[in-house]
């Protein structure tokens, strides 16, 4: 039996989304949108960002209005460079968890994605796996 690494395990609906160059993104909050389908064909962005020296992936589209949180494309974080803040309503997220911890969406948490590197600085993006909710 072999041992794989669980990134490796596509499970339904874990599959490949977009595939990112992710070069020129250096710095933490460096960040580089996408799109994509959608599980519903519907088109929709996402975004990659640096963070502390790794990858983390959102959805582009706030809890709130479902709107892009990009006023200026590619710019995700407060000027402090603390946490993602979307410009419309100012709800502020987690960077490591996309969870909103003040704002109009308190409580609601950005859609997150498994980051891979794949090499030659690109990054393959997918669907996270299933949230589990015990109860
Ligand atoms: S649309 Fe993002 S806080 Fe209102």
């Amino acid at each position: 039996m072999t041992d794989k690494p669980k990134d490796n395990v596509i499970m339904p609906g874990r599959g490949p989304i977009a595939e990112v160059d992710v070069s020129h993104l250096k710095d933490d909050g460096d960040a580089q949108g996408f799109t994509y389908e959608d599980s519903f064909g519907m088109d929709a962005e996402g975004f990659v960002m640096r963070w502390k020296g790794d990858w983390v992936a959102y959805e582009n589209r706030c809890p709130h209005w479902s709107i892009p949180m990009d006023a200026v494309e590619n710019e995700f974080l407060d000027p402090s460079k603390s946490f993602i803040l979307c410009p419309m309503h100012g709800a502020t997220f987690d960077v490591d968890t996309g969870f909103c911890f003040q704002g109009p969406c308190h409580g609601d948490t950005l859609e997150k994605y498994d980051v891979i590197e794949i090499g030659d600085g690109v990054v393959e993006i997918r669907n996270a796996a299933p949230k589990i909710k015990l109860i």
